[in-house]
């Protein structure tokens, strides 16, 4: 098997936490060829486009992408279609890296950092699984046009059954491998696409007999959520509302800098990233936290090249550096050691 993985390091802090990650790697001996390309800001500047061909090649030739992250006020203002955001729509899309695993689990060690009380998030771990090629995000039409004089927005939410099927099933195959509780969020009192949503989700609920299938409607689930999130195991919602609840289930964890994300096909390639931006704001000064983006690299490992024990591997060498204490800035608590990305980097190593 060939070991090919395209590295987009993209904006802000996205090339010092990719640097890290690429360390870990590296260290494992496992063979991977790894090659590095533009996306996003970066690639607007270099390139004019935010998804340059030659990161289009690079990354359909690859067998796996890690990601650091794109996105800045430096490109906020450029047309739609040279946004930095537009180069990740576009590799996902090309890429039909349909679905995205994010899961939101909360460190012993972490308790203090989630802003919930520590008996609503301890032992918190869910998994959100969020379709990520269709929906309003993709719909067409799509714009905004004038008539009457007056200028009108529209997008358009939509899904084929055979989308969802696709997306259900590895929803229902995540919560074999967990504990068998899977919750589809929708909007059906209102949205028809959502109704098909829940319509294919019950369908396929006799051939996953083991797993106990509920529905939930997408405004229940944010307050759900909150107040009392160990209810949930799997989550299994669309590209839109996967958006938005993926970002709150993440703050109960209170540490976005320790989530990583998996984008998969249907054949296993997939596009590995942490769940946080590239925090323009702190860009630079060596200070991120690139545990997300390892932890990412230790999702690459588990899915793309089915190496488990190295990804146990790497995700046990981030658990023993947090309980030596060492912590990022976004993690700190009083007591504990300060350390940068680099720092964070060489104690992964060292763990492993
Ligand atoms: C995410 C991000 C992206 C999304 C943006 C940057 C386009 O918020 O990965 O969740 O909306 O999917
Ligand atoms: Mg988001």
């Amino acid at each position: 098997m060939s070991k090919k993985i395209c590295i987009l390091p993209g904006d802000g802090i996205g090339p010092e936490i990719t640097a890290e990650a690429v360390r870990v790697l590296n260290a494992l001996h496992l063979g991977f060829e790894m090659e590095t390309a533009l996306l996003g800001g970066a690639a607007v500047d270099a390139a004019g486009d935010p998804y340059p061909e030659a990161t289009r090649k690079l990354a359909a030739e690859a067998d796996a992408v890690l990601l650091g992250a794109v996105g800045g006020p430096r490109w906020d203002n450029l047309p739609r279609e040279k946004r930095p955001e537009k180069g990740l729509l576009g590799i996902r899309k090309h890429l039909n890296l349909f679905a995205n695993l994010r899961p939101a689990m909360l460190y012993p060690e972490l308790a203090n950092a989630s802003t919930l009380k520590p008996e609503i998030v301890s032992g918190l771990d869910i998994l959100i699984v969020r379709e990520l090629t269709g929906d309003i995000y993709f719909g067409q039409p799509r714009g905004i046009e004038s008539h009457s004089g007056e200028r009108f927005g529209f997008n358009t939410m939509r899904y084929t059954e055979s989308e969802i099927r696709r997306i259900g099933r590895v929803a229902f195959e995540a919560a074999r491998r967990r504990h068998r509780k899977l919750c589809s969020v929708d909007k059906m009192n209102v949205l028809e696409t959502t109704q098909l949503w829940r319509d294919v989700m019950n369908e396929l609920a006799p051939e996953y007999p083991d797993v106990a299938l509920s529905h939930m409607l997408v405004d229940n689930a944010a307050m759900q959520l909150v107040r009392a999130p160990k209810q949930f195991d799997v989550i299994v919602t669309g590209n839109m509302f996967g958006d938005i609840l993926s970002d709150e289930a993440s703050m109960l964890t209170g540490s976005i800098g320790m989530l990583p994300s998996a984008s998969l096909d249907e054949n296993g390639k997939g596009l590995y990233e942490p769940s946080h931006g590239s925090a323009p704001d702190i860009s630079g000064q060596g200070v991120a936290n690139p545990l997300a983006t390892i932890l990412s690299a230790a999702l690459m490992l588990r899915y793309t090249f089915a190496l488990e024990d190295a990804a146990l591997a790497v995700e046990g060498a981030v658990k023993k550096v947090l309980a030596q204490g060492l912590r990022t800035g976004d993690i700190y608590e009083p007591g504990m050691i300060r350390a940068g990305t680099k720092q964070m980097g060489d104690a992964v190593l060292a763990a492993l």
